[in-house]
């Protein structure tokens, strides 16, 4: 099946998230060590945001690593940490080229100063793209992020510039990371996992949930088509039915 000849132009999502998932037993598979399966999903990252841009997507959010990701073995972190430098490096040029602005949301003080820096050179020399915007989730968790809007919020509460009554939606939405962004219409996890690992809990509140079984290395840009392709054949009632939404 030719999956991105499917695809409903004016019903693509505007801003899809993955977590990618599924290096790690990628490489188990392959007699490999873990790391191997890291490396390789390099490839997919830039296979997937090529392909992104390509159709149209103006948000592309990646899960790359959790806060809980700290909790592995040094040496796996080490060279997770290395290769983002690495590739953050060598993918600038190409992000001009194809004019995809670099972000990021996260904790990123707390990332090693090399992979820090790379990432805000990153940022830095891409800021003024508009194809795409592709957000690199980096000790990253929902937990957190929802922890840091509370205590903003709490503070604008207390010197007195908002009242409890006034928060809402917005207000929410301001003080999280993904402040500006779309939430995403679509969320796709790899690697046969049915959990959300702390990832935008806030902002998945109505995405479409895919799962795939395919490892993260393996993932190819007919993946991410067929993907969209069943994103765009679900009904979205968003509460109402199926009648309401059909006329
Ligand atoms: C995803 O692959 C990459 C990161 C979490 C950084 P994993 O490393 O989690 O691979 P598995 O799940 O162990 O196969
Ligand atoms: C989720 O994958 C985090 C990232 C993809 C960065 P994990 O492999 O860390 O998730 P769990 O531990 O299986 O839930
Ligand atoms: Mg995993």
């Amino acid at each position: 099946m030719h999956f991105k000849e499917k695809l409903i132009i004016e019903k693509l999502p505007k801003h899809i998230a993955i977590i990618m998932d599924g290096n790690g037993r990628w490489a188990k598979n392959k007699l490999q060590p873990r790391v191997f399966g890291h490396t390789n999903g390099v490839s997919a990252v830039r296979e997937v945001t090529e392909a992104s841009a390509e159709l149209g997507i103006k948000y592309l959010t990646l899960y790359a690593f959790s806060t809980e990701n700290w909790n592995r073995p040094s040496f796996e972190i080490n060279a997770l940490m290395n290769l983002l430098v690495e590739t953050i490096r060598k993918e600038i040029s190409t992000l001009n080229k194809n004019n995809i602005k670099l972000t990021a949301i996260g904790g990123l003080e707390k990332l090693p100063s090399s992979t820090y820096k790379a990432l805000m050179e990153g940022i830095e020399q891409t800021k003024n793209n508009t194809r795409m915007t592709l957000v690199l989730a980096l000790n990253y968790s929902a937990k957190w992020e929802l922890i840091k809007a509370m205590q903003s919020i709490g503070s604008l509460v207390q010197n007195g510039s908002l009242l409890p009554e006034q928060i809402d939606d917005q207000i929410i939405e301001q003080n999280l990371a993904t402040s500006g962004i779309p939430d995403p219409e679509l969320l796709i996890r790899t690697s046969g996992e049915h959990r959300i690992s702390n990832f935008l809990l806030w902002q998945i509140a109505y995405s479409e949930l895919y799962f795939t079984n395919t490892l993260w290395p393996d993932f190819h840009k007919e993946n991410l088509y067929e993907a969209i392709y069943d994103f765009q054949n679900r009904e979205r009632r968003f509460g109402k039915i199926s009648e309401q939404i059909q006329s």
